[in-house]
């Protein structure tokens, strides 16, 4: 799609603003602020580019019109004009990664991991476009997604936001994503962000933040290759990684940000920083704000100390380690996607026509995402053809992530770090939920062990286990002796030190609850359905000897009638798992393509009904 970004017009409109811009308003462009670390009128006074919601961070009471109100309020303070403010419309960023999973009631989308299983890049574009549609009903302009990792260590608490271990599996859905998002630039449209630039899945060890060590040639096949068709179909704006490469701070890296993202591969809009990013490029903040802006982020995430950033970049430019051309450039990428989107020509967002839009979580946008959890089920085992049920069958449910829905939805939902029960998460169906809408013989475990099981009362058993909600480094499997390795990322000296979720990716040691649960049924004689709610292939040989039938639902959101559908057949399987499954722990990584490939199951592995 030949980018608005290259339209005469627009080029126009942005140098004729630049060039009215003062030092202080042109940094503000530059800076993001988080919501709750500022006014409007610390908008309007700074002349703020844009806010952010981290994950969590919702207005009023998490509603759709609590967002617009929000965002009404700081899109008109930064439309503020006298002598000494310009109006430049604020851009407000969230991470609707798998929906607009911040706001209550929002449809939920399965991860990334699962959409990878479901193999349908024409299904990416129908989520994104709902997604759009879902972002706008809250005033929002801009999400922090598609995310374009390659994880390549099932140990890295992102795993789940991976599509793939394949990066030309990753490549096929960038376009189509960022395509639904962004469409035609009209107003069902929303300014896209792919991330993380770049390595991020290829963390040692999968450390979150961590160290990727790769040749240049072995970094553009593996991590850069997603991102040419994401440039291609014109994404506007692209985020910096935390992660280092070769043991440089990305965020630091003029190689990559200048001269491969923008002149080699020639994207033309702005790149953001993550969280605080720069932060760890240097000990001394004022050095790390050169090198940040001097490298080539045009956009930065400083959500608590933007006052200081500003600060710093007014300083630098004053003494010259910044130059003047260097802000303009940065300046001029931001206007341009503003202009792009058409931002300068919407409404104020109370009045535009998708502000608390009815689709919001509504069925049509719930039948997108229970197809997609549909298709995103994998089928790793099915002895006498266990599957699929009858749906008069006498079925007893159990598992501590059978009736909750915060466990399948994961993390980046509601809360950064997800949710552990079913209020939280309003509209959809946990599985339990939807086996009794099913089924009228089903019944639910009075206690989450499944030790009241009855072969005299039941034919048969589902048992849904896994792991619990988690995002980022507190999702992270550590293993190993050495203290950096076991309890934070070592960040050029600065040690983040965030708790890992565990030290094993086997199950039965990670959570021994759910393999008690399977025996405590299995040893009855009934026999027993496994669904495993991950955001990774997990070591699972135990819990898979013992289960007659075994599914792979990884994180499949608020629509849990799209496992239901699957089990009674009235759907068949199509997922592929588009990550090698381990057949023990502690392996280092293990990829399609390996030298001594040895999965349990491949990539591109599946059973179905037929
Ligand atoms: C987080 C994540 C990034 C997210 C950003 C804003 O630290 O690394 O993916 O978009 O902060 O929440």
């Amino acid at each position: 799609m030949t980018s608005k970004l290259q339209d005469p017009s627009i080029k126009q409109k942005v140098e004729a603003l630049l060039g009215q811009m003062t030092l202080d308003q042109k940094i503000g462009q530059m800076t993001q602020s988080e919501r709750m670390c500022c006014t409007p009128e610390d908008v309007k006074n700074f002349h703020l580019g844009s806010v952010l919601s981290g994950g969590g961070s919702c207005p009023g009471d998490n509603k759709p019109s609590d967002w617009v109100d929000m965002n009404d309020a700081y899109w008109e303070a930064s439309m503020f004009a006298d002598d000494n403010h310009l109006a430049i419309p604020l851009i407000y960023g969230v991470d609707a990664i798998h929906g607009n999973s911040n706001v209550a009631g929002a449809t939920v989308f399965p991860h990334n991991i699962g959409l990878g299983a479901a193999n349908d890049p024409e299904l990416m574009e129908r989520i994104a476009r709902a997604t759009a549609h879902e972002i706008l009903a809250t005033g929002v302009e801009w999400t922090f997604a598609p995310t374009l990792a390659v994880a390549r260590n099932d140990h890295w608490g992102r795993t789940y936001e991976s599509y793939s271990e394949n990066p030309e599996h990753v490549a096929s859905y960038a376009a189509s994503f960022v395509r639904g998002l962004q469409g035609d630039l009209g107003e069902e449209s929303i300014v896209a962000c792919v991330k993380h630039w770049v390595g991020d899945g290829g963390t040692t060890h999968g450390i979150d933040q961590g160290n990727t060590v790769a040749t240049i040639d072995e970094l553009r096949k593996t991590h850069v290759t997603p991102y040419y068709p994401a440039i291609e179909e014109g994404v506007l704006t692209v985020m910096a990684s935390f992660n280092s490469w070769n043991g440089e701070k990305c965020h630091g890296h003029k190689y990559l940000l200048t001269e491969l993202l923008k002149e080699e591969m020639g994207f033309e809009g702005y790149i953001i920083s993550d969280w605080d990013g720069i932060d760890y490029i240097s000990e001394d903040y004022y050095q790390a704000v050169g090198r940040g802006v001097n490298a080539g982020i045009d956009m930065f995430m400083a959500p608590e100390g933007w006052r200081t950033f500003i600060k710093h970049v007014r300083s630098h430019v004053n003494a010259g380690t910044i130059a003047m051309s260097r802000i303009d450039d940065a300046v001029r990428r931001i206007l341009l996607v503003k202009h792009a989107y058409g931002l300068f020509e919407k409404p104020r967002p109370a009045e535009r026509a998708w502000s608390n839009h009815a689709s919001f979580g509504g069925a049509e946008h719930r039948a997108v995402a229970r197809e997609a959890v549909r298709k995103s089920l994998v089928l790793l085992k099915n002895e006498n053809a266990l599957l699929p049920l009858k749906k008069d069958a006498r079925i007893f449910v159990a598992g501590k992530n059978a009736d909750n829905r915060g466990h399948q939805c994961g993390g980046f939902t509601v809360a950064w770090q997800g949710v552990n029960d079913n209020q939280s998460i309003v509209g959809g169906t946990s599985i339990w939920e939807a086996i009794q809408a099913e089924a009228p013989n089903a019944i639910l475990s009075s206690d989450v062990l499944g030790k009241d099981a009855d072969p005299a009362q039941h034919d048969l058993a589902i048992v849904v286990i896994g792991e619990r909600p988690y995002a980022e480094g507190m999702g992270d499997v550590r293993t190993g002796g050495n203290s950096k390795i076991e309890r934070g990322s070592s960040i050029e000296g600065f040690m983040k030190v965030l708790d890992p979720y565990g030290h094993t990716l086997e199950l039965a040691e990670m959570h021994p609850e759910d393999l008690a649960t399977i025996k405590n049924i299995s040893k009855k004689g009934i026999p027993v359905v496994v669904v495993l709610i991950s955001g990774r292939p997990l070591v699972v040989n135990q819990e898979l000897a013992e289960s007659t039938s075994f599914v792979a639902a990884w994180l499949p959101g608020s629509e849990g009638r799209g496992v239901s559908d699957v089990l009674f057949g009235d759907y068949d399987f199509q997922g592929k798992t588009s990550f090698s499954w381990p057949k023990r722990p502690h392996i280092a990584e293990l990829n399609l393509g390996d030298a001594d490939y040895a999965p349990l199951f491949p990539y591109g592995f599946g059973l179905s009904y037929s």
